[in-house]
């Protein structure tokens, strides 16, 4: 195995800083990540690419000065949230390309990995920055959920999307995916999304209802439920907690 050199770091995040080392991205965990977290994530990248979704490969896992790192193909372009960014009057295009890109995750089976219902369940059970009424509500409103297997991404939104310049398409940052109801899914990529601005992540919604004949309110009972599981996954802005707060009293849309 040659040994790998760090190059220009791409990306600097809560867990993981991610660096270019020749054709490979090396996504460097921080010294204190647990092992199996990075195993893990390393698991799901590879189950990840058995389905066939376009995904950077992953060619290996090792340890770089102490700290663990899993490296991939490095995938050349910007992250569709530049994009965006860039070309805000291409923004509903955009969009539109995101909700098709999530259909076909959902439209894959993984079998041997997590269910969403099961960390959910784990994650608001854990979450002690709510009282026991309203952890009951969240656990009732979750029991009530249909049991569904599709591929769920668990945070998809705009940066983890790599687009190429030749516009190909990948799909990164894995670790929270699972086997569940899609719309969870995307009640999760509407707060993302509502995090920078309400009307894009409305717009959203109402395109994935649209192409998929789902009734709004249906993806909007998982709000409160997808709320409690980003808290529960630590949240460090005050803007983004506060957000997460309004959306975790229990409104009846229907
Ligand atoms: N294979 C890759 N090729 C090119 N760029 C990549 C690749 N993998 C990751 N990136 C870039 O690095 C960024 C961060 O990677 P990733 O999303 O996997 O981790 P993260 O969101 O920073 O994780 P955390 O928030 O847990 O720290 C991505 O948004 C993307 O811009
Ligand atoms: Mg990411």
């Amino acid at each position: 195995m040659n040994e790998i050199k760090l190059g220009k770091k791409i990306s600097e995040g809560k867990t993981v800083d991610v660096y270019e080392s020749g054709d490979l991205a090396v996504k460097v965990f921080k010294p204190d990540a647990p092992k199996t977290v990075v195993f893990y994530e390393a698991f799901m990248d590879s189950k990840v690419e058995e389905t066939g979704l376009n995904v950077p490969k992953i060619k290996e896992v090792e340890l770089i000065d102490g700290k663990w790192a899993i490296a991939t193909e490095l995938i050349k372009g910007k992250t569709l949230a530049q994009i965006m960014q860039e070309e805000p009057e291409n923004c509903d295009g955009y969009l539109d390309d995101m909700v098709e890109l999530q259909l076909s995750i959902h439209a894959k089976k993984v079998t041997g990995i997590s269910k969403l219902k099961d960390k959910l369940r784990e994650e608001i059970e854990s979450l002690d920055v709510i009282d026991h009424i309203k952890r009951y509500d969240l656990l009732t409103r979750l029991d009530s959920t249909p049991k569904h297997v599709k591929l769920c991404h668990g945070n998809f939104g705009p940066e983890n999307i790599v687009v190429t310049d030749d516009n190909k398409v990948y799909i990164v940052d894995w670790i929270g995916a699972s086997a569940g109801n899609a719309s969870a899914d995307v009640a999760k990529t509407y707060l993302k999304l509502a995090l920078t601005s309400t009307e894009t992540a409305e717009k959203y919604l109402n395109l994935f209802c649209k192409k998929t004949n789902t009734a709004k309110t249906y993806v909007q009972e998982w709000l409160p439920i997808m709320a409690a599981s980003t808290l529960a996954k630590g949240v460090t802005s005050k803007e983004e907690k506060d957000l997460l707060f309004t959306w975790l009293d229990v409104v009846d849309y229907s």
